[in-house]
C-alpha cells in the first residue's frame, strides 16, 4: 500500500493532511536553579505567588527552598496550599482556586509531581475563568475571544518545579485529574495551559524514592513511545520521542539503583521525561487512567504493567505499525524479526529489573474489576489516537493479560 493513502486508517509515514505543534513553556535546565526561582517567575508577569505542593514535599524542605528563591527575587509569597493527594480531584483543585484568591495571589507556583502540577493547572484555570474543575473537561475548549474563535485566554502566570521525572506536566497543555463523584479522570488539554516557565533542577529529585523514580521514569517512557506510534503522530514529537529514548535507556536505571549520587541522571531524566510528553497517546493511557480511577494504581506503574502487552498487541496490526515499533526497538539493540514480542520482552524485563510490579493482580485489581476497566478504556480519549483500533474484545483480552 502506499505510504499515506486513503485505504490506511492510520498512515503512520508520509506528508500528513493535518498536524498541529505547539511547545510553548520557558524551560530552565541546570544546577543550584532554585534560589533564581522568583528572579525567573517575575519575568513571566508573577508579583504575589501561590505555592501548590503536597505535604511529603513539603516535609522534605523543598518548598522552603523554593520560597527563599520567590522572596530573594523580590516576589511575595501569598500562600502555601499543601493538601494535594496523590491522585488529585476536582473538589482539591477548587480548593486550591478558592484559597489563592482569598489569599490575593496573582500567581502559581507548583512543586510537586504530576498530581501537583495538574491541580495547579485547573486550579489556575478555575481561578482565572470561575465555574466548576469539572466545566474544564475538554481539548481546546477554553475561553477564547471573539465567542470563541479567537485566541486563547490567558489564565494566571503559572511555573512548575517537577520533582519527579516522568509526567512531563510541567511542559504540556494537559492536565489529568479525578472526577470522584463520576469516578473517572478528567482530561483537560489546551494551549493556556501550557506552565509560563518550568525549572529543572537535578536537587529536586535527590531524595526521590527508587520506586517512585521508577514508576515516573516509566510514565516517561511510555509518553515516548505512545506518542511515536500514535495516529496523531508527527515529526516534531518523532524528533523529541526518539531522543527522549535514547536518554531514558542511558539514565532511567542510573537514576533509579543509585540516583542519590547521580546527580546527571537525574537531570537528564528530567530533560527526557519533558521532551518525551505529549497529547497524543493511545491505549496504554486509555487502560491506566481508569486503574488509576477506580483502584488507585499510581498511574506510572499502570503504564509499565501495561505497555509491553499493548506494544505487543498494536505491533501485530499491520506492517506499517511494526516499522514505528521497529524504530523504537533499534534505540534499545533489540533486533528480531517479530519487533512486537521481542520489544515487549526487552521492556518486561526492564520493569521488573527496576522494582516495578508487572501484573495488575499485585497492586489490588481483581478479575472481576475487568468489564468496569475496559469500559473506562473504551470511554477514554486516547483510545482514538492509538495505531490499531480497540473494542471491548480487544481490551478486554489485553487485562486479562496484564492481570
Ligand atoms: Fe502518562
Amino acid at each position: 500500500m502506499e505510504a499515506g493513502s486513503a485505504l490506511d486508517a492510520a498512515p503512520l509515514r508520509g506528508f500528513k493532511d493535518f498536524y498541529q505543534y505547539a511547545s510553548t513553556t520557558r524551560i530552565i535546565a541546570g544546577r543550584e536553579l532554585l534560589g533564581s526561582t522568583g528572579f525567573e517567575f517575575q519575568k513571566e508577569g508573577a508579583r504575589r505567588v501561590f505555592v501548590v505542593t503536597d505535604e511529603v514535599i513539603r516535609g522534605t524542605g523543598l518548598v522552603e527552598r523554593v520560597e527563599a528563591g520567590v522572596a530573594d527575587g523580590g516576589l511575595e509569597v501569598a500562600g502555601v496550599f499543601d493538601q494535594v493527594p496523590q491522585d488529585s480531584s476536582t473538589d482539591v483543585c477548587e480548593r486550591c482556586a478558592a484559597a489563592a484568591k482569598e489569599a490575593g495571589a496573582d500567581s502559581f507556583l507548583a512543586v510537586g509531581g504530576g498530581s501537583v502540577m495538574d491541580t495547579a493547572k485547573v486550579a489556575d484555570a478555575v481561578f482565572t475563568h470561575g465555574g466548576g474543575a469539572a466545566e474544564q473537561e475538554g481539548f481546546f475548549l477554553m475561553p477564547r475571544e471573539d465567542d470563541g474563535m479567537g485566541r486563547p485566554l490567558d489564565i494566571a502566570p503559572l511555573a512548575c518545579v517537577p520533582t519527579t521525572a516522568g509526567t512531563g506536566s510541567e511542559v504540556s497543555m494537559a492536565a489529568v485529574i479525578k472526577d470522584p463523584e463520576r469516578k473517572v479522570k478528567l482530561e483537560i488539554a489546551d494551549f493556556p495551559l501550557f506552565p509560563r516557565l518550568a525549572i529543572l533542577d537535578p536537587e529536586t529529585t535527590r531524595t526521590l524514592p527508587p520506586a517512585i523514580a521508577a514508576a515516573t521514569g516509566m510514565d516517561a517512557m511510555t509518553h515516548a513511545i505512545e506518542g511515536y506510534v500514535s495516529t496523531d503522530w508527527s515529526p516534531h514529537q518523532d524528533a523529541r520521542s526518539l531522543q527522549a529514548l535514547r536518554m531514558i535507556r542511558d539514565n532511567l536505571e542510573r537514576a533509579v539503583q543509585n540516583g542519590e549520587q547521580d546527580e546527571e541522571a537525574r537531570g537528564n531524566m528530567l530533560i527526557a521525561a519533558n521532551l518525551a510528553i505529549t497529547i497524543a497517546l493511545g491505549s496504554v493511557h486509555a487502560m491506566s487512567h481508569p486503574a488509576g480511577a477506580q483502584f488507585g494504581v499510581p498511574h506510572g506503574v499502570a503504564n509499565a504493567i501495561h505497555l509491553p502487552h499493548v506494544v505487543e498487541h498494536n505491533a501485530a496490526g499491520g506492517s506499517d505499525i511494526a516499522d514505528r515499533y521497529r524504530d523504537i526497538a533499534d534505540v534499545f539493540d533489540v533486533s528480531a524479526p517479530e519487533v512486537g514480542p521481542a520489544l515487549a520482552a526487552y521492556l518486561t524485563e526492564l520493569i521488573a529489573g527496576l522494582g516495578l510490579p508487572t501484573r495488575l493482580s499485585e497492586v489490588g485489581v481483581p478479575e472481576s474489576g475487568i468489564p468496569a476497566l475496559v469500559e473506562g478504556a473504551m470511554g477514554d480519549g486516547t483510545t482514538l489516537l492509538n495505531p490499531r483500533e480497540m473494542g471491548e474484545d480487544e481490551y478486554t483480552a489485553l487485562y486479562r493479560r496484564a492481570l
